[in-house]
This record gives structure tokens, C-alpha cells and sequence, in this order.
């Protein structure tokens, strides 16, 4: 299907307009049933960008496989561009494996994420928790009780220093509402949603903030996904998905976002792999991985690197995968 079929012909042409005359997009109003897709918007004339940011997500660390040194790396590239990020956003999974691990186990990996991340950034950062970041869910494994200070997410709030699990913040007049998609799973030990406190949050913090102002969402499970096609069975010749792969209530998340025409932004992790997906209006960017395939080389061929995105004051969105350069030590 063409990029503008889902677009009426006279918004096509109200928004060509704007692109020849170099008029700004920001002052034309977000209008419910005036969708354009993200994709047409960019290289407009009259945008200002607001924000350059580096989606650094799934890093992985531990202390083996040099992981340390690889995160370091990876700071290090996008803080040495000639025109570097402002901000960087971690798309979760920060450290290697906190669900079937031992307390002693969990602070060997959190310690080297620190240390790196105190040594070698200078920028701001924002988290978002991963399932790798969750500690002892799978309580067999891990030989945890439940009851252990941090178990769960805590480990992950007190290390990201977040208040919460879940929160929003402003930054180069974008909205930035970073979800918390990680729950337990009755088939699975997590799967991909938001609860019901979280959902109706999104809720409100979409109904209050500005018509004009752009809102990204974060998360680290993808809400929409076209790469998870990757991870079905080829010989069943049926599109059957884990629970833990792709937000199971994306049809909700999605239908909500419909009724807010001034979110253009979803970015996620997960799946060590990069996509770009222009959906109802919405930019799904998955960034890939900084450990590419667990710090053991590229991953179905997407190799170590960030997502660089600049955001515009339009709500455009442009984004580019950067590999650093890392290569795998055996
Ligand atoms: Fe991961």
C-alpha cells in the first residue's frame, strides 16, 4: 500500500502546501481524523529540531564477555559526535539477566553498569525497565522467595533512580511518557502490557497534556512490531507470538493513541533488532541492541550499536541505527 493512501487527498495537499511555502507545521492545529503519517512530514521546510537524542537500549552487562567495556564504547561514539545527543534514553534490559539469578549474582551486574555509567557519561539519562532488569521472577531459578529487599522491579527503580515505575518528563518541548511494560504471565514469566493503574495514567496524561505539544512514548517491550515475524515458527505457516514479545494490548494502546493525533512517537526495545513502522499516525521505532546479540556478535544481522533520533517541532521524526564499531571478544 502507498504512504498516502491512508491519507485524504486534501490533507495530502494542505500538508504539500505547507512543504512549498516553508510554512511551520506547528502552527497547524492536530486535527482527529487529519492524520498524516510521520513519514511525510519529514524534510519539511520551517521545522526547528527540538532534540537529538541516543536510544541506547539492551545493553546487557555483566561482567564476562567484556560487556563493560562495550557499554563504555558506546557512550563514548555518541558523545564524540560533531553534533551530539542531548539526552539519552535507555530502552531497558541494562543488565544481563536478573530474572533466574541470586542477590549475589544481580549486584556483580549492576555494579558494572554503574561503574561505566558514572565513568563515562556525561550526558543526561532516562530509564525504562526492562524484563532482564526484573530480579528473581522466575523464583525456581533464581531460588528466591519473594521476599528479599529489592526483588522485582524495586532493584531496577532504586538503580535507574526513578520515583516510580512508570513516569513522564518534558524536554525540547516533546512529552516523554515512559511506560513500565513488563508484568507476570501466567504461560510465560512476563509478558507485554500495561496495567490498569498505568493504562488509565496514560490515559490522563494524554488528556492533559497540550493538543500542540508532541508526546513520545518509551517502553521496552514493542506495542507494534513487524520484525517479532523473525521469531514465529516457519513450518506451522501460522503468526503465533510468546507473550513477552510484543505488548499483548496493543489493540487498546493503539486505539487510544487514535484519539491523541499528537503522539508521534513510540520507541522500544526487546528484540535486538531495528524497524521503523509508520502506523495510525504513530512512528514505532525499535532500536536495536548495544550488545547486538548478547555481546556474542551481530543479532539476525543487526549489529552492536543506538538508535540516534532528532526531534522536530513539527512532531516529525527522523532516526538512523549507528553501529560503534564494537566487535565481539570470545
Ligand atoms: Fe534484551
Amino acid at each position: 500500500m502507498n504512504q498516502h493512501d491512508s491519507i485524504g487527498r486534501r490533507e495530502f495537499l494542505t500538508w504539500s502546501a505547507a512543504a512549498l511555502t516553508g510554512a511551520t507545521l506547528s502552527t497547524i492545529p492536530f486535527v482527529p481524523g487529519n492524520r498524516v503519517e510521520a513519514a511525510d512530514m519529514t524534510g519539511v521546510a520551517g521545522r526547528k529540531r527540538s532534540l537529538r537524542l541516543a536510544h541506547m537500549t539492551d545493553m546487557h552487562v555483566q561482567p564476562e564477555l567484556s560487556a563493560g567495556d562495550g557499554m563504555a564504547a558506546a557512550l563514548k561514539h555518541a558523545q564524540s559526535m560533531q553534533d551530539p545527543p542531548q539526552l539519552i534514553l535507555t530502552g531497558g534490559d541494562m543488565v544481563m539477566d536478573l530474572l533466574g539469578v541470586d542477590a549475589a549474582r544481580s549486584k556483580a551486574q549492576w555494579d558494572v553498569w554503574q561503574k561505566v555509567l558514572k565513568q563515562e557519561c556525561s550526558l543526561p539519562v532516562k530509564h525504562c525497565i526492562g524484563n532482564h532488569d526484573v530480579w528473581g521472577w522466575n523464583k525456581k531459578v533464581s531460588k528466591t522467595t519473594g521476599q528479599e529487599s529489592g526483588w522485582g522491579k524495586q532493584q531496577a527503580i532504586d538503580h535507574f533512580g526513578l520515583s516510580r515505575r512508570y513516569y513522564g518528563f518534558d524536554q525540547g518541548g516533546w512529552r516523554f511518557l515512559v511506560l513500565d511494560s513488563i508484568f507476570p504471565s501466567s504461560s510465560s514469566v512476563y509478558a507485554g502490557r500495561l496495567d490498569d493503574e498505568q493504562f488509565a495514567w496514560l490515559q490522563n496524561e494524554l488528556k492533559n497534556v497540550p493538543a500542540t505539544t508532541p508526546v513520545a512514548l518509551v517502553s521496552h517491550i514493542p506495542i507494534v512490531s513487524v520484525a517479532v515475524l523473525e521469531f514465529t515458527n516457519p513450518a506451522s505457516n501460522e503468526i503465533r507470538l510468546s507473550a513477552g514479545m510484543v505488548h499483548g494490548d496493543a489493540q487498546k494502546i493503539v486505539r487510544l493513541l487514535r484519539k491523541h493525533p499528537n503522539v508521534k512517537l513510540a520507541l522500544s526495545g526487546h528484540l535486538h533488532l531495528t524497524e521503523r513502522i509508520e502506523y495510525s499516525g504513530v512512528t514505532y521505532l525499535c532500536g536495536g541492541a548495544v550488545c547486538g546479540g548478547w555481546w556474542k556478535g551481530p543479532h539476525h544481522g543487526t549489529p552492536e550499536g543506538y538508535l540516534l533520533v532528532d526531534l522536530f517541532d513539527d512532531g516529525s521524526v527522523e532516526s538512523r541505527y549507528v553501529a560503534y564499531g564494537w566487535k565481539a571478544r570470545a
